[in-house]
């Protein structure tokens, strides 16, 4: 497991193509945004490595797209966020493994409730323990906005 850091710039490069490619998230937001943590967007982010390859990746993220859109979720934090398996690696546990990761970064840092939202995994974060807060349309797509009590 890896630490994002800003001297990380050809890792960065790829994870914001991953999220690009993912998401349509501009480039230049996440390299903005991964170029220097922590930050006021983002507190942690986490890279799975496996050999020299990288598989995964995902970050807890004070500022979510969600947060910039609905101020009433600014108030939630920090969010479980951008969660990503490269695709050739989907399905072998890495997304899991880099769930649990940010759950004890989190844990350690003394942060005891994470958030998340999702359109497309609720049934994983289910089975792990998040709960629903509420539904929310957003980007066109029913979301899921989610919390999950770490000390439990
Ligand atoms: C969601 C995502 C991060 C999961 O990563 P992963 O490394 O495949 O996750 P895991 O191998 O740990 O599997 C987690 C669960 O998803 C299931 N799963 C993984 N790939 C799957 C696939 N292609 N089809 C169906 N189920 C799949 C696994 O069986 C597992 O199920 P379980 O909860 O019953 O154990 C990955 O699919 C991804 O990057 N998707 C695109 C981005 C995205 O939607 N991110 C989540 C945003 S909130």
């Amino acid at each position: 497991m890896h630490q994002v850091k800003a001297s990380d710039t050809k890792l960065i490069e790829r994870l914001a193509t991953w999220y690009f490619e993912e998401w349509g998230i501009q480039k230049e937001r996440t390299i903005a945004r991964l170029a220097n943590i922590p930050n006021h967007d983002v507190l942690v982010q986490l890279v799975l490595k496996v050999g020299n390859r990288i598989v995964a990746t995902g970050g807890l993220h004070h500022n979510t797209g969600l947060t910039l859109i609905f101020p009433k979720y600014k108030a939630l934090s920090p969010w479980i966020a951008q969660l990503y398996t490269d695709k050739p690696y989907r399905g072998k546990g890495y997304g899991s493994l880099l769930l649990k990761m940010l759950e004890e970064f989190a844990l350690k840092s003394g942060i005891s409730q994470v958030y998340l939202f999702t359109s497309t995994a609720e049934k994983i974060y289910k089975k792990r323990g998040y709960k629903q807060i509420e539904r929310v349309k957003y980007r066109n797509a029913e979301n899921v906005v989610m919390e999950k009590n770490l000390s439990k």
